[in-house]
């Protein structure tokens, strides 16, 4: 199935509670999006998942957890007070402003591509995207400060008390995940371009001999992450190396990690060889010595840096739309949302099949307790049995468990996949070990067709 189109996933992401607009019920606020009830355990799983491969797993990589707003001279060594600009034109007829790059053709001769004035566009001026505050409670150029653009130069500013604390050799890396903001021109396509976001970026500090060979080595980790872990198609992804005119001020190479979404190829990720453009802008601009000392030469050195950097925000909506699906059934059709158990909001969805029963209601909720230790479940009894299984398999629930009149008997309940629609009926006191099995991938499933007709 080809990839659905984005109003297809923000009508769903809306209507089950995954991302609302912001401040809706003011009409909203351009590129700010907020996470619903699922939307926020989709993306604390997707961010639980990195953490875990990028520092929980690995012996030389740390992470940290640094300040938005942090000293104005951070963002004048890094170049972002200077650089971190796009050229725009403005309309002086109807006032909009768009990015120079986005116009076909010289502002001088086109028309307005909103309201088609000729002649109405201004010569390009640097725009910069970084937001500006105020810090303490006087409003003057002395007291501005940044909403940080990127995540990375905490982990530079913090090179040296990070690596003295944790005693690090080369190579070793930095990690945080955390908001970042820029005040893009145009936001939009749903979450994919905004203007608040968060990332997930680590900086890996490498003798400067070895660059290339870390470039690579963090290209295929990175590429095998979001194939392997995040389970996305290897057919909607691919690896583009940046051309050198395209390269950030800071890189020497640049290679992005891309989905085939609707819109067209897009970056989720860039892998950056940063080289030691940070580490000696930073001690040039602070004056103290951001080196580390080498066993191997005996010499104390600048390290190089490479940088794997993603936006959690891309990663969210790729998992969406790469996991969602159209399928006609006998009788109806199912959207189902094909995602890993391990991302999946809900893990487990108990399900009375009689809500009028009172025994049946209690036995269910008490299964429900005793899942919720071991993963996310929830009881719904809100609609009809057929209705329930509908509404989880949209939200990428891995597991229904349907307590029947028969398990008040027999003490079993039957678990429901949601891909194969199987199903396996297991001892009630079982069900909450076996499923959590089954997210964990310890075990495989083995359900059988089911006997009765579909639901
Ligand atoms: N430290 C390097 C850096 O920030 P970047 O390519 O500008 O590099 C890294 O950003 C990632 O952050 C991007 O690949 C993208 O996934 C995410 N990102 C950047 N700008 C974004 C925005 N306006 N909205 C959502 N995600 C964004």
């Amino acid at each position: 199935m080809p990839a659905p189109n984005f109003d297809v996933i923000v009508s769903l992401a809306k209507r089950r509670g995954f991302v609302f607009p912001s401040s809706e019920i003011y009409g909203g606020m351009a590129g700010f999006w907020d996470y619903g009830p699922l939307g926020v355990e989709l993306k604390n799983n997707i961010k639980a998942a990195w953490w875990r491969h990028m520092v929980t797993l690995r012996d030389d990589v740390v992470g940290i957890d640094a300040a938005i707003i942090m000293n104005p001279r951070v963002w004048e060594a890094s170049g972002h007070v200077a650089g971190f600009s796009d050229p725009m034109v403005d309309c002086r007829n109807c006032k909009l402003r768009f990015r120079e790059d986005d116009l076909k053709g010289p502002p001088s001769e086109i028309a307005c591509p909103s309201c088609g004035t000729r002649g109405s566009l201004t010569e390009a001026r640097q725009f910069n995207l970084m937001f500006a505050t105020h810090v303490g409670p006087v409003a003057e150029d002395a007291s501005v400060a940044y909403l940080r653009p990127e995540t990375a130069q905490a982990m530079f500013v913090q090179f040296d008390n990070v690596a003295t604390s944790m005693r690090r050799k080369l190579p070793f890396g930095i990690a945080q995940i955390g908001r970042s903001f820029r005040n893009e021109i145009t936001p939009g396509n749903f979450i994919f371009r905004l203007r608040e976001f968060e990332q997930m970026e680590m900086e890996f500090f490498v003798h400067p001999r070895d660059e290339d060979e870390w470039f690579t080595r963090w290209v295929d980790e990175r590429h095998r992450w979001w194939t392997d872990v995040l389970g996305i198609g290897a057919e909607r992804l691919r690896l583009r190396p940046h051309d050198p005119d395209e390269l950030s001020h800071y890189s020497r190479q640049t290679t992005d990690i891309e989905y085939q979404f609707p819109i067209g190829w897009s970056e989720l990720e860039g892998i950056a060889d940063r080289t030691d453009f940070d580490l000696r802008a930073h001690a040039a601009a602070s004056g103290k010595r951001l080196e580390i000392f080498d066993d191997a030469s005996g010499e104390h050195l600048v390290p190089f840096v490479i940088e794997p950097a993603m936006g959690v925000d891309r990663a969210v909506l790729t998992v969406l739309v790469d996991g969602y699906a159209e399928e006609q059934l006998a009788t109806e059709k199912r959207v189902v949302l094909r995602i890993r158990p391990s991302l999946a909001p809900v893990k487990a969805a108990v399900l009375p099949l009689l809500r009028n029963r009172p025994e049946l209601v209690e036995r269910a909720r008490r299964l429900t307790a005793d899942l919720k230790p071991l993963v996310s479940a929830q009881y719904d009894d809100t609609a009809s049995i057929g209705k329930l299984y509908r509404r989880q398999d949209e939200i990428g629930t891995p597991f229904c468990v349907t307590v029947d009149v028969e398990s008040l008997d027999d003490g079993a309940a039957t678990i429901r996949e949601r891909d194969s629609m199987t199903q396996e009926r297991v001892s009630m006191d079982l069900v909450p070990q076996r499923i959590a099995d089954l997210v964990a991938g310890r075990t495989a499933w083995e359900g059988v067709p089911r006997e009765a007709p579909a639901p």
